[in-house]
């Protein structure tokens, strides 16, 4: 057990977030994060409809065996598919869900619908200038991703721990900081808490749990890449897509250099469903964008959630343990 401002806040164990992963972050994968100490988000946009998404929130409450467990808010460019954002969140309230992961803009209005049903938000965002916006419009705490993250890391391309670093040097952000994105092994979460993160995000190194769905051809496919398989598609966008390199973001580079420059020029082939539909439902890992970062380097085996939180905590002692024990002389770093 490991105590920070976000583990107090959220009521978990470790100080780990599982970033909610579109079409993965089921019930069954929300709730093992959260019978192992950490907190996952259910994706409502993975439902095609209320009664099947009030369906995943009961069976995620009855098998997180009361350990908490939150719902993301990923708010679309496209307002029109924000409209049943209000019913999802009455509806998580109602099912006794308290913690939030928003995405996109910051706004009290949005906030406060959680906050005045009990919830606590966090907000994922990938510029500093934004999480200090949603400080400043009541958010109870902010995850910041660097550019290595897996799925949409947004048009920053900082890394990970140079973001986090300059957040908490500002020292304007007074609210807990998750930092996230390439983060899959003990030593970045120890390095991460020593920064004086409170937690971290993770998505892509869960990727081969036991628990989320995918087909097991795409889970030993995803466990053979290295880091360097993880590349920037649809970058001219302005909505960068971090995916394992395959035949598909080929064909969008083919497009792009024909000219290619938004979303619609690209048809199907930037849609999520096709890679559900072919990598996750039929292991065919070559069809569709995929979200994955270079975190999947860290990734050896397809075990339970637990074994693999139970892993990266012993390293993070470990690892923690190995400064002290180094008894880093100070002064000579600092000489008077
Ligand atoms: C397969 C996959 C799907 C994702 N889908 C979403 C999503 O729907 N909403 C969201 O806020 N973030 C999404 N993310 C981002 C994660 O929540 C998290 O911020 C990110 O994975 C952290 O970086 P990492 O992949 O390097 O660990 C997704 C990431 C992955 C790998």
């Amino acid at each position: 057990m490991i105590h920070t401002r976000l583990t107090d806040l959220f009521g978990i164990r470790l100080p780990v977030l599982g970033g909610g992963m579109m079409w993965l972050s089921d019930a069954h994968y929300v709730a093992a994060l959260a019978r192992a100490g950490a907190l996952g988000f259910i994706t409502p946009r993975s439902y095609e409809s209320l009664d099947t998404l009030h369906e995943a929130l009961r069976t995620c409450r009855h098998a997180s065996e009361g350990h908490p467990f939150g719902l993301n808010i990923t708010q679309s460019r496209r307002s029109e598919e924000n409209r049943m954002i209000p019913a999802w969140i009455d509806m998580a309230l109602e099912e006794g869900v308290r913690s939030f992961e928003t995405v996109g803009p910051a706004s009290r209005a949005l906030f406060e619908r959680m906050q005045n049903g009990g919830g606590r938000v966090i907000h994922k965002c990938a510029f500093i200038a934004h999480a200090l916006k949603a400080q400043d419009e009541g958010a109870d705490a902010v995850a910041l991703v660097g550019g290595e993250a897996g799925g949409h890391p947004g048009t920053n391309e900082l890394p990970t721990f140079v973001l986090g670093a300059l957040a908490l040097e500002s020292q304007r952000l007074h609210i807990p900081l998750a930092i996230g994105g390439g983060i899959g092994s003990g030593r970045q979460i120890a390095a991460a808490l020593a920064l004086g993160a409170d937690a971290v995000v993770m998505g892509t190194r869960l990727l081969v749990c036991e628990e989320i769905w995918a087909h097991e051809d795409y889970k030993r496919h995803l466990l053979a890449q290295p880091a360097e398989a993880s590349i920037l598609a649809l970058t001219r966008t302005g909505n960068p897509w971090r995916v394992l390199d395959n035949a598909t973001v080929q064909r969008t580079r083919e497009l792009e250099a024909q000219g290619a420059t938004s979303y619609p020029e690209f048809g199907a082939l930037a849609t999520g469903r096709l890679g559900r539909d072919n990598a996750y439902l039929r292991g065919d890992w070559n069809t569709g964008l995929l979200s994955m970062g270079p975190a999947i380097g860290f990734a050896h085996h397809i075990e339970p959630v637990q074994a693999v939180l139970r892993r990266l905590m012993a390293e993070t002692s470990m690892r923690v343990a190995d400064v002290h024990a180094r008894e880093l002389p100070l002064s000579t770093l600092h000489p008077a």
